[in-house]
Parts: C-alpha cells; structure tokens; sequence
C-alpha cells in the first residue's frame, strides 16, 4: 500500500481511534492504539526522555559486553549503505539509544529534526510507533516506514530493527536501521536480522569461552587447595600441569618443571612409566622420586586421561609425601602423646625430681631409658618427653616389645617390602620406626627383647637408618628412641640377659620412676585425683571418705603402684552405693598386704599367702584373668580353681 494511502488511515486513526484494520498491518494498529492509551503525542515524537550523565555511561557499562560485541556488525552494516543517508543504531532492553553510527549529514539531521541522541529513550511510549520500540515491544523484528509510525515528526522515516537475545533467550537490546522514507527496501529488514543473528552467535560463542575459563579457574582452585601433590603429564610423558603442592613436595618451580620429561624431574619410575606406556593405573601405591637432589617417599595414585574415541591422551598421578600420610594416619588411630608433664600427679621429692629430670630429657636429643616397677607411670613420662620437646609434632609411637611375638618383632619394627616372606601383604608395610620418623619411639619393656634380635635394635640406633625386610632402600631415620623396662636391666646385663652395647646406647639419660610406696603423701593426691575422675565418669556423687580410709591406703604396698591404685578406686567408686567410699568396699587383698616395714619377721601359713598374692594379681590386673594367670605363672584354669577354692569374688 503507498504512504500517501497509509497517511490517511493514519490521520482517520488520529482522529476517530480507529482504523478499518485490514488496511494497515495489524501490529501497527495494535501498536497505535497502545500509543493512544498511553496518551503519546501524535504531533510531537521527539526524544525528550534523554538520559543525562553519569546515566547514560552506567546504562552503557551495564550493557559494555551487548556494545563491545555489536560494534563490529554495526559498522560492516553502515559500510554497506555508507552514503545513503542511512544510521545504524543499538538501543538497550528499554529503548534507550547506546550507540549510532551513520554518515555525519544524516546525524545531524537526526539529532536536530527528533533528536534521535544516544541516550534518548526511544520505546513506544516515549516516542510512539516506531521499529526500536516496537520491535522490543513485539520482541521480534519489524520494520515501520512513513506514517507508519505513530508521531507525526518520523513520517519521513524508515526504520527497521530486530531484539537481540542474550545466551538464555532474554531480549537484552536492539539493532535498528534508520534511514529516508523513500529508501525504504525490504531488504534492509534482513540485513539486521541477519547481523543480530551473528550478534548472538558472537554472544554465544563469548559465553562458551566465559564458562570455559571459569570451569578452568575452578578447577585451579580446587586442584591449588588439595594438600596432595596433582601433576599431569602428555601422552609423551611431559608435564603438562602441577598443582603448588607437588612443586613443594618435589621442590621444583612450576616454570622449570612445565614442558619438561617427566623423568627430569623425578627421576625414572617403574609405576609411573607403566601408566604412560601399558595404561595401567594404580592406586596408593608407595614409590620414591628423586627431585632436586633428595629422595622423597610418597604415596600415589595414577589414572590414565582417554579420550572419547579411545586413544590416550595422557596421565594424572598424585603425591602424597609419606610422613604426612603418616602423621594423618596417627592423628586418626591416636598414635599420638596426650599427656604433658602436667598430668603427672605428685608432690613428693622423688616424683619432683623425676619431673625435673623429665624436663631436661625432653630438651635434648639423647635416647631416654626410664626405668620403674609396672604402673609406675613410664608410659605417662615417654609420653610428657615427647610433648615437650621439639618433636611434639611428630608421631608418638609406642612399641610394646614384650608383647610381640619374636618371629614378628623384627618385621613390626623395620618393616618389610612385598614379597619379604610368604604371607608379606602387596606393597609392603611400614615398621614402627618408619612410622616415628620425626617423631619419638616408645620401646616399652625393652628388657623382654630377644638377645639375637637386640643386636638389630643396637644397628639401627648407631646407624639411624633402617632397610626393610626384603628391601634395598635405605630409609634415613630421625627418631628418638625412649625405651622402658620394669626389669633391673643393671642385673639383666650382669646376668647376661641383656647386650651390655645395647644398654649403654639407651642409658644415655636415665630416669627412675618411683614406686608408689615411696612417694609418701602422692597416694592421698592421687586418690583425691582419681576419686573426682571416677565419680564423674560413673555420674556419682562423692563427698568424701570414711575415716581411717586413707590409713588403708597408705598401709598398703602398691606393688601395682598407680594403675593399681587406679584399678581399685574404679572398682570401689563402682561398687559404693552411697556418698562416701567406705573401708570395707576395698578389695581384702588390701587388708592383708600391709607394707612389710614395722613388721618383724612374720610367718604366715602358706595357703593365706597364695590367698592374698592370688587376690593382689587380680587387683593388679583389673580382674582379668588371662592376664593375672599369666603374670602368677600358672594356667588359667588352676587360677579359676584358686579363686573358688579361696572363694575370691573379684568383679570390676
Ligand atoms: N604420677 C601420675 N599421675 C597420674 N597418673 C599416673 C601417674 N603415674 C601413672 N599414672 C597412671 O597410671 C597408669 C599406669 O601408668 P603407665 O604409664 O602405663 O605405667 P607403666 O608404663 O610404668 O606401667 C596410667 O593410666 C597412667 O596415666
Ligand atoms: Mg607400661
């Protein structure tokens, strides 16, 4: 239909309201009839809402990424109808004008006949019908010439612009081409939709890019935070990436060791050679890999890297340095020292200057040999060492020599490597020694240790390294070795029980524990400590004692010395149904074990004897009996017929 016929309708529509709506398309008429009910000026249509800075710069940060991308496309689009009078012009989700560009005359005729500006709003309701405004009205392209458009002052025009939509499909702007009436061409139509759509194919593409980078910074983060060593290497076996953790672990710079054979940089390695060539992963697996000079003991995994169609790509291996891995383990299992010299209770000379000595052992690095009678405390002293000194953050691990069986005592403390001996579990085990590196041993009753294998103990304190069984590596040790006995070792030595070498390398620094029968007012401290231990461990309330209870007490030997205190005082908190501990709770064996001094040579039947040695056993050993059969020497079954026989009654 001509201008001059759509002039008229519109002039009738202006007039009337209305429009026989089959003559002009009907998003116009609809379009028109929103101008009107939204009280737009048909004779006015110039850009009044025009943004003043800093607004327009804020409009146009906010939409810095629309404009960087539209640029281009906006001026290849201006280059193909340079001088024709034409202006390309990219407009916002609102309608307000971001950017133009156009042959200067037509600018200027544009700024001053509608002031169609860069910041000016140009939606529908500011200036009425038009393609910028329509098109985000309809959110979809149009083009709208002549009195097509609802304000009187764009006759002259001919627009036609297209929404362009964002990654997610929300409309973020338009592009929009305006130009003299009389050079309205459908074509030009398809030129913006065309140009949007490679707008939104360069937004896409930015998108993915975005996305790309971000999926590889989080993945930097996650790979930067791991405390285990991440490397990857190419099908060829150069890095390719590592994380800070694994140039820390091999003390290499990332810049040197990127690009570089992998065996430059830890030295050749059997596992992970097998990764790159046979694809074969592994898991927790120990293996050694010599970087910078040193040797460092890791624990790693592999995975061979596959691409969709099947062929190798490469390998991702990590490094767990083995004492960290360690140090974890006996952070969980508990290998570790809780006690400080502080815990250890007493007041009297003796366990003062046992405490003293403590204190110096701890600030040096000698071997410590602690010697005192069972339950004396050795444990609690190897463990306040420990904490003191400055290998608190170590591994505390403790070894109770006599309790190993001998054919195992070698492999337990030096560990083995797989295929050691038949039964060697795959990949080897550590020894308690390896375990303790950085940290301290604890060789508890070290007098029960065979005499053959003393001498291995001797070698690898002189030596401070250690080779596992079945294996070649020679393992560098930093350990200090606190050993115990409750044995007279000087009269072990004498007796040719006990390697006289290997006993002057542990004597270095010695420390005799106390028994409890010599620490005077200790017993009534220790009993007050334990007595407040117990009740709030069993929820009981405990006032105090019934007189003369502590007079028990005191008369008693100990030979059990604290634990066996400990022992009973748990037993009689539990059995008491009152407020105070009474006298006859105590076990009987307390009643009859006096204290051998103020006594003048005694005799006693035999049968009361075995009665109460019997009855101390089982105080000793917290009524178990396997222990208190093995301790008195005889079987379990004869001890059973002992206590019926004596009807001892010993529950705990
Ligand atoms: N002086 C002390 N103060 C507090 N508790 C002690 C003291 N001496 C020993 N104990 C406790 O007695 C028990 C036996 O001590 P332990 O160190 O195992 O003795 P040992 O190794 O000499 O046989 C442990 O529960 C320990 O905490
Ligand atoms: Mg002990």
């Amino acid at each position: 239909m001509t201008d001059n016929k759509i002039k008229i309708y519109w002039e009738q529509f202006i007039r009337t309201g209305k429009v026989e709506s089959d003559k002009v398309r009907s998003e116009i008429v609809a379009s028109w009839q929103r101008c009107l009910h939204w009280g737009v000026d048909p004779g006015d249509g110039l850009g009044r809402d025009i943004l003043k800075e800093p607004e327009l710069t804020d409009r146009r940060k906010r939409c810095a990424l629309l404009m960087e991308v539209a640029r281009p496309y906006m001026l290849t689009l201006y280059q193909c109808v340079q001088g024709s009078g034409f202006m390309v012009v990219l407009a916002d989700r609102e309608g307000y004008l971001l950017d133009t560009c156009g042959d200067v005359e037509i600018l200027e005729q544009a700024t001053n006949q509608v002031r169609f500006v860069n910041g000016a709003n140009w939606s529908e309701q500011a200036v009425g019908t038009n393609a910028i405004g329509t098109s985000l009205f309809l959110e979809k392209p149009i083009q709208i010439s002549g009195a097509e458009h609802f304000c009187i002052t764009h006759h002259n025009w001919t627009c036609s612009a297209a929404p362009i939509r964002d990654t997610d499909g929300n409309v973020i702007g338009c592009l929009n081409m305006s130009g003299p009436r009389h050079l309205v061409h459908s074509h030009t139509l398809g030129m913006i939709v065309a140009a949007v759509e490679a707008i939104e194919n360069q937004l896409r593409k930015d998108r993915a890019q975005e996305e790309k980078k971000q999926a590889y910074k989080i993945l930097e983060t996650v790979t930067e935070s791991m405390s285990e060593g991440l490397m990857a290497l190419d099908y060829k076996g150069n890095i390719v990436h590592l994380n800070s953790a694994a140039c820390r672990i091999l003390g290499v710079s990332r810049d040197h060791a990127l690009g570089q054979d992998y065996e430059k940089v830890l030295g050749k390695n059997d596992k992970i050679y097998e990764v790159i060539y046979k694809r074969q992963k592994y898991s927790d697996e120990e293996i050694i890999v010599h970087s910078s000079g040193k040797q460092v003991r890791c624990i790693s995994s592999a995975r061979p890297i596959v691409k969709e169609d099947g062929s190798f790509e490469g390998v991702v291996f990590t490094l767990r340095e083995i004492n960290k891995v360690h140090r974890l383990v006996h952070r969980i299992v508990g290998a570790t020292a809780r006690f400080t010299c502080a815990d250890i209770i007493g007041d009297s000379d003796a366990i003062k200057g046992a405490k003293r000595s403590l204190m110096v052992a701890a600030n040096s690095q000698s071997n410590v040999l602690l010697l005192g009678e069972s339950g004396t405390g050795k444990e609690l002293f190897a463990q306040a060492i420990h904490n003191h000194s400055n290998r608190r953050k170590g591994p505390f691990i403790a070894v109770n020599c006599g309790a190993l069986p001998r054919e195992l005592i070698q492999s337990e403390l030096f560990g083995y490597n797989e295929g050691a001996f038949t039964g060697a579990k795959r990949g080897g085990n550590p020894g308690k020694f390896e375990l303790a590196n950085g940290g301290t041993i604890f060789l508890d009753e070290i007098g029960d240790m065979p005499m053959e294998l003393q001498v291995n103990l001797l070698r690898v304190l002189q030596e401070r390294r250690i080779v596992r069984l079945g294996g070649n590596d020679v393992i560098p040790l930093d350990v200090r070795v606190i050993a115990a006995s409750n044995k007279n070792l000087y009269k072990e030595v004498e007796e040719g029980k006990f390697r006289t070498d290997l006993f002057y390398r542990l004597n270095v620094f010695t420390i005799h524990i106390p028994p409890l029968r010599e620490r005077g007012n200790d017993i009534e401290l220790l009993t007050l400590n334990l007595i407040d231990r117990f009740a709030s461990q069993f929820n009981k309330v405990i006032k105090g004692v019934e007189p003369g209870f502590f007079e028990v007490i005191k008369n008693y030997s100990w030979p059990g010395n604290v634990r066996e205190l400990q022992n009973v005082l748990e037993y009689v908190i539990n059995v008491t149904e009152g407020n105070y501990l009474l006298i006859k709770d105590l076990p009987k064996g307390i009643f009859r074990h006096r204290r051998p001094v103020n006594r003048g040579v005694l005799v006693r039947p035999l049968h009361e004897i075995e009665r109460d040695v019997v009855e101390s056993a089982l105080v000793q050993f917290n009524g178990n009996v396997t222990r208190a059969a093995e301790a008195l020497g005889i079987g379990r079954n004869t001890l059973y017929y002992k206590l019926k026989k004596y009807n001892i009654n010993f529950k705990c």
